[in-house]
Formats: structure tokens, C-alpha cells, sequence
């Protein structure tokens, strides 16, 4: 796992989105993993702002969401298709066509899964997949005790989660318990994985997912095994981490490395 703490969220974004300009840049035609939540939203909004200064065209691009309520049509206010057109699709140059996120109101859920696995294969895979991270320590809406291996399918949310996520819901409104979400397994194929967390809310969580064992209690510790995942943070999602300045230490060196190769083209 690469470790990068930065001062605050403002830089997590920045850094975060770069890796996803960068990639897109060397490769018009890439396949983005997303995620909805609290903490992309930055994120987007710097994606938005370099396609709206022609920095970055998403003209060609395929992206595939994490995750869906079950139960929520793609229209619905609270549904994450709808998030997704308003924090990022319908303020860039993506073609909405080339925009996957699991069908909420599928007849058949079970179906349904399989065949977004299936896309996700015919698209090429992942090549970069952006994670937030739940309190948890749920990626996607992978709860505690997900198979570490698992594949898309029909998830039960935890009541920790439903709880977090209410926020977003009006007091009287259903609030689904019920979701699709790309495996464990799904996630581990990406090509590059970039997690994002900020605030000490998150401490638990990323203390839990870099220094605790591999566990399926704690979903994210399954990028222990990936061989390229990033792990975005700022100062205070860190502040539970064992050894900060060790971790600041490599990634000033891993900076100077990438210095030395750009040098050397
Ligand atoms: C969202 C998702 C979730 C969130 C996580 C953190 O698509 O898959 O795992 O990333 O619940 O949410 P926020 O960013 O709202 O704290």
C-alpha cells in the first residue's frame, strides 16, 4: 500500500484527481471505477473544473459505479445514478452511454449483478477504481464479514451504515437497507485502486485497514493484497496510524523516485 497524508481535504481531492487526469491523459479510452458519498465530491468538482478548462476530455472514457440501493430507480433523488449526473456526469464531457452504475430497480437483482460483472470484463476491467471508505471499514457496500473474495451481488447494509447514510434521506422517507455492490473480488481486479479518507471519523477505520490484520471483519484490509493501491488521507483520518513519519518518509522518497524516472525520458 502506498500512504500518502496530506494537511487537509482540499489536497486529498487535488491528489486524488490527478491520478485519475493522469491516467485518462495516457490512456483517452480508460475505464474509471467511482464511488458516491461525502468524500468524492472534491474530488469531482476538480475532474469538472480541468474538463471545463480542456484539460482533460472524458469524451471516451467508461466509468463504473461501486455501488446502488436496491430498490431505487436511477431517477429517484437519493439513487446514486442520480448523484453521479449531479456531482460529475452532467458537468463534463463523458458520454452518459458509457456510464454504468448498478440497475437499482432490476427485475431480477441476482441477474443482474452477473451482468454487470460481465460489462465490467467486456469493458477491458478497471484501470483505476476510486474508494471511499465507511466507518467500518466497508468498501463499496462490502460490510464487515464480506467475503474477501466476493463478486457484484445483493448486499444487506449494516444498521451502522444505514445510520451514517441517513444524513442524506428526509426523516420520513424510505431509506433503502437492501443494495448492489461490485464485490471484493470486483474491486481487487482493478489495476490501481485509490482510496480517499479524511477526518479523524475515518481514524479507526484506516488504522484498522493498514496496520490490522487481513480480515474480513474489516473489508479494506483486503487491499493489503493489491499490488497498487493508493491510500489518500489527510492529517486527521492518519492520526491513529502507528508510524506517520515513517509512512510521510517513503512517500518523499517514492516522490524523488518519481522524479528521477521523469528525468530520465
Ligand atoms: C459509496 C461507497 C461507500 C462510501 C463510504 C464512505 O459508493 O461505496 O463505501 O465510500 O460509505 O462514505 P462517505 O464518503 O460519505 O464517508
Amino acid at each position: 500500500m502506498q500512504i500518502v497524508i496530506l494537511k487537509d481535504a482540499a489536497q486529498v481531492a487535488e491528489y486524488g484527481a490527478n491520478i485519475f487526469i493522469e491516467q485518462i491523459k495516457n490512456k483517452a479510452n480508460s475505464v474509471i471505477g467511482l464511488a458516491t458519498g461525502s468524500t468524492p465530491v472534491a474530488l469531482y468538482q476538480e475532474l469538472i473544473k480541468k474538463n471545463q478548462q480542456n484539460k482533460v476530455s472524458f469524451a471516451d472514457v467508461t466509468s463504473f459505479n461501486l455501488d446502488e440501493y436496491l430498490g431505487l430507480k436511477g431517477d429517484h433523488p437519493q439513487s446514486y445514478r442520480h448523484f453521479m449526473g449531479e456531482q460529475l456526469f452532467n458537468h463534463i464531457d463523458i458520454d452518459v452511454n458509457n456510464t454504468h452504475v448498478p440497475p437499482g430497480d432490476a427485475k431480477n437483482p441476482l441477474t443482474a449483478c452477473n451482468a454487470y460483472e460481465d460489462k465490467i470484463t467486456k469493458a477491458g476491467g478497471i484501470d483505476v477504481q476510486l474508494l471511499g471508505i465507511g466507518r467500518n471499514a466497508h468498501i463499496g457496500f462490502n460490510e464487515p464479514s464480506s467475503g474477501l473474495t466476493s463478486r457484484t451481488r445483493v448486499k444487506t447494509l449494516t444498521q451502522a451504515t444505514i445510520d451514517d447514510n441517513a444524513r442524506f434521506f428526509a426523516e420520513d422517507e424510505y431509506q433503502p437497507h437492501l443494495s448492489i455492490t461490485m464485490g471484493i473480488g470486483t474491486i481487487l481486479d482493478s489495476k490501481k485502486v485509490v482510496l480517499l479518507a479524511t477526518g479523524e471519523g475515518k481514524a479507526d477505520a484506516i488504522k484498522d485497514m493498514v496496520e490490522g490484520p487481513l480480515a474480513a471483519i474489516c473489508p479494506a484490509s483486503a487491499l493489503q493484497l493489491h499490488r497498487d493501491a493508493v491510500i489518500v488521507i489527510d492529517e486527521a483520518a492518519a492520526s491513529k496510524l502507528a508510524d506517520t513519519e515513517f509512512y510521510k518518509h517513503i512517500e518523499a522518497e517514492n516522490q524523488k523516485l518519481i522524479a528521477h524516472l521523469a528525468n530520465l525520458k
